[in-house]
């Protein structure tokens, strides 16, 4: 764990939350480096019997010192939008180790991509596929690409964050991509490098996984008996994290082992594993850092009472939205505990962090908001007029401001009165 007590006092590796809060004040997303790294390289070990690459899916949290730490220890991205891949680019990614997936991508962002050399399109449309072909065309470039599988499998994790099955938006069903293949393996200016899918997020077992490859492989197969040839086969991300006590963090050395038998079964020439997973490598490595405002009785002596905090849904939106839960913590446990709401100032009802937590509050305390590493900042808005967080990057001893507080200033400065 990258946030331990030491002397009672919350850290980040060595470094005391109340040192970073002190410097750069709160609400502050704070992500430990050594912890993220760990991860990266945990996950490259429990997939090392296998030719594979992975490619951390930016989205999660995108910050430019996160990306350019991942590139330099050899990570590909999976990118969603052009603006991402400028991200990736920004952050001296290599190109040639991106794919972008998403349903809607513009003439721009194929443009884009293409211009880039990046490694592959994941196309989700027979449309897409004709509009990736006519851009390659005119711009007198190859495309490379895969078609984004939608293999029918529930992944059963949260309706907003489960994409694979044939009811969702994402990918094309097993029968349809076989006809897309034999299209984009006759136009002049497509190379068919893979096949992928992506069937959900916070996926704690490895058995969807391995449905959705058997559905790639079986298709993969049937290709290459037509002499098209696709060379890497992607299981997408949704690597699921343990944000509760009761929840199960995917086995990942379980599923390396039981995806390199599944491959070594499978005919033709092996191919490369790809996996885009954002939050395993980066959910637990943050916390939000905050500040208590007031403490506010509950309505009745039996109820929890009212821990106002200077963060709100617009900083960390994943419990407003998906009703998420995540642990936590003060950082220096003074007061007797007692039951709190931890809440922020917007005025949303659903503007609630933690519900009904046993923790010794006092106002002016610091707390941090855990496993808030992915899709926290990155989801974050200005709403109710609230400059977004800073960002801080620590280091064992010694820490970074990555992305500094916004001001009033910035948050108009794309506007004018007339
Ligand atoms: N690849 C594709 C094509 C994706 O759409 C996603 C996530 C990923 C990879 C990475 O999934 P991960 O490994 O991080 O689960 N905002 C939600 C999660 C939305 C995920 C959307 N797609 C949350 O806060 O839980």
């Amino acid at each position: 764990m990258p946030f331990v007590r030491r002397d009672g006092e919350l850290c980040a590796n060595e470094v005391p939350l109340a040192t970073i809060a002190g410097a750069v004040g709160t609400p502050t997303y704070v992500y430990s480096w050594p912890d993220m790294a760990a991860r990266y390289r945990r996950m490259a070990s429990a997939l090392r019997p296998l030719a594979h690459r992975i490619c951390y899916a930016v989205k999660a949290n995108a910050n430019l010192a996160v990306l350019a730490r991942f590139a330099a220890l050899g990570a590909g991205f999976d990118v969603v939008s052009g603006g991402e891949l400028e991200r990736v680019l920004q952050a001296g990614g290599d190109p040639g180790r991106v794919v972008f997936s998403g349903v809607g991508k513009s003439t721009a962002d194929i443009d884009f991509a293409i211009k880039c050399g990046i490694d592959c399109l994941n196309v989700e449309s027979a449309s897409e596929l004709k509009r990736i072909e006519a851009r390659a065309a005119l711009l007198g470039r190859r495309a490379r690409i895969a078609i984004r599988v939608n293999p029918d499998v529930d992944a059963g994790a949260h309706p907003y964050i489960t994409t694979g099955r044939k009811e969702s938006k994402f990918g094309v069903p097993p029968g349809e991509a076989g006809l897309l293949y034999r299209q984009a393996a006759r136009a002049e200016h497509v190379d068919v490098v893979g096949i992928g899918c992506h069937i959900g997020s916070q996926i704690s077992t490895p058995a969807p996984y391995l449905t959705a490859l058997g559905a790639l492989l079986a298709l993969r197969d049937t290709l290459a008996r037509e002499g098209i040839a696709v060379a890497h086969v992607s299981i997408g991300g949704g690597f699921g994290v343990a944000y509760r006590r009761r929840d199960k963090a995917l086995d990942l050395r379980a599923l390396g082992r039981r995806l390199a038998a599944a491959l070594a079964d499978a005919p033709g020439p092996p191919p490369t594993l790809l996996v885009e997973p954002g939050r395993a490598l980066v959910a637990e490595a943050g916390v939000l850092l905050a500040r208590v405002e007031y403490l506010k009785p509950g309505p009745g002596p039996r109820q929890p009472g009212f821990a106002v905090v200077d963060a709100a849904m617009n900083d960390l939106l994943r419990p407003a939205l998906y009703q998420a839960s995540h642990p936590v913590y003060a950082v220096r446990a003074a007061a007797q505990r007692q039951r709190w709401h931890i809440v922020g100032p917007v005025c949303e009802s659903a503007d609630c962090l933690a519900e009904d937590r046993r923790l010794g509050l006092e106002e002016d305390a610091l707390l941090a908001v855990g496993a808030a590493g992915a899709y926290g900042f990155t989801q974050s808005s200005n709403y109710n007029g609230r400059p977004r967080a800073a960002e801080v990057l620590v280091d064992r001893d010694s820490f970074a401001v990555v992305r500094r507080r916004e001001t009033a200033a910035d948050l108009w400065r794309l506007e004018r009165t007339a």
